[in-house]
């Protein structure tokens, strides 16, 4: 039995198909079917009968085509693999403090306020639609320690066909005495905040979580110089800050850890051997003056790597700002295959302007009308 087919689009295809290859095929017609998945993808059709043919052979009728200009193009939503929900109302202020300074005087004090569900109301909608508007069909959120926001924020997800990973915040030390929790945990990825803000009891029991649940697990790791001193200092028996992790049994296939700027060669090696994703940050990088990120090493080390945003550490809400400020034609496979790897995804230039409509399997969740 043929698939049913619910909508077809016609023009030219972009796509990575892998680190170094990126393919670029016009005259293309690529159907969905009503699931949402690639029914088929028929290439170089030049005329009029040659697409009649298929549409009779998937018994389709030509309303169902979608034609795009010969500026116009398809290409696979972004994955933003590193993002605070909670921060957007931040982005693009307060970058005048490293780090932990930063989290203390900006962060933590906007973070508090979701413990009104009132207040997640007024932002979190702002923020997918945000995200979506920009292409990103996939994010990896982390948004507060507050269950009741948190669940609001799956809802939303949900609800606005975004494709989502979403962890509550752990933490229970090294933050203000009215933004902090003791151990209890709910979520669906595994958050815990940083090594600095999590003891050895909180990181134990939420990798304890993590296997008991076969989920996710993300957080940061060596963004900062003060970080990973305050780090070892914290954790004087472990070697380094990626050994704290490790021993605590947060790093697999699934794990995703942000940043990862001042890695050492033992570090990678762990990271590599263990199937760690890195989500590489570039504009936080730069606005926290965190450092930057040698990802061609990353990359000949065959460590996974995909893209963030990492707001309001960086400004910019979309995947393409993220490929502008990482600089290597890479960065197309890195916003799109790469993180879809990082979130074990089966598939997955300009600004927002120029993204015309957004699709998440076949649904069309946000955009214009073609001209
Ligand atoms: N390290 C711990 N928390 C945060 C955060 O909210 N943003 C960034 N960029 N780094 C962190
Ligand atoms: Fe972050």
């Amino acid at each position: 039995m043929t698939r049913i087919i619910s909508q077809i689009f016609y023009g030219t295809l972009i796509h990575s198909l892998s680190l170094t290859k990126l393919s670029i095929i016009p005259n293309t017609l690529l159907g969905i079917d009503k699931f949402g998945k690639i029914a088929f993808v028929e290439e170089n059709i030049i005329n009029e009968q040659n697409i009649n043919d298929i549409l009779s052979k998937w018994n389709v009728n030509e309303e169902k085509i979608i034609r795009l200009t010969k500026r116009q193009f398809l290409i696979p939503g972004f994955v933003d693999t590193h993002i605070h929900a909670p921060q957007f109302p931040n982005a693009g202020t307060g970058l005048d403090l490293p780090l932990l300074e930063w989290l203390n005087k900006y962060t933590f004090p906007l973070e508090k306020s979701y413990s009104s569900l009132e207040f997640a109301k007024n932002v979190y909608p702002v923020v997918i639609n945000n995200l979506l508007r920009n292409g990103t069909t996939t994010a990896v959120y982390f948004s507060t320690i507050h269950l009741e926001s948190s669940k609001y924020l799956a809802k939303l997800i949900h609800e606005k066909g975004q494709r989502g990973f979403l962890g509550k915040v752990n933490m229970d030390r090294y933050c203000p005495n009215d933004y902090i929790e003791t151990i209890e945990s709910i979520t669906p990825v595994i958050t815990p905040r940083f090594a600095i803000s999590c003891t050895s009891e909180l990181l134990f029991s939420l990798s304890k979580l993590a296997q008991e649940y076969d989920l996710p697990i993300q957080s940061h790791l060596s963004e900062n110089k003060d970080e990973i001193k305050f780090v070892k200092s914290l954790f004087p028996n472990l070697k380094d800050y990626t050994s704290v992790y490790e021993h605590h049994n947060l790093l697999n296939q699934k794990t995703i850890m942000a940043h990862g700027i001042y890695l050492s060669s033992y570090e990678r090696n762990l990271i590599k051997k263990l199937k760690v994703g890195i989500s590489h940050c570039p504009n936080s990088n730069f606005s926290l003056s965190s450092g930057i990120c040698n990802v061609r090493k990353l990359l000949n080390d065959n460590i996974k790597v995909g893209l963030g945003t990492d707001i309001s550490g960086g400004f910019g809400k979309s995947i393409l700002d993220s490929i502008r400020n990482a600089s290597i034609a890479k960065l197309f496979y890195l916003s799109t295959m790469g993180g879809a790897n990082l979130v074990n995804l089966e598939n997955v230039i300009g600004d927002e302007r120029n993204i015309l409509r957004v699709y998440v399997q076949g649904n069309f969740v946000s955009g214009t009308e073609f001209k």
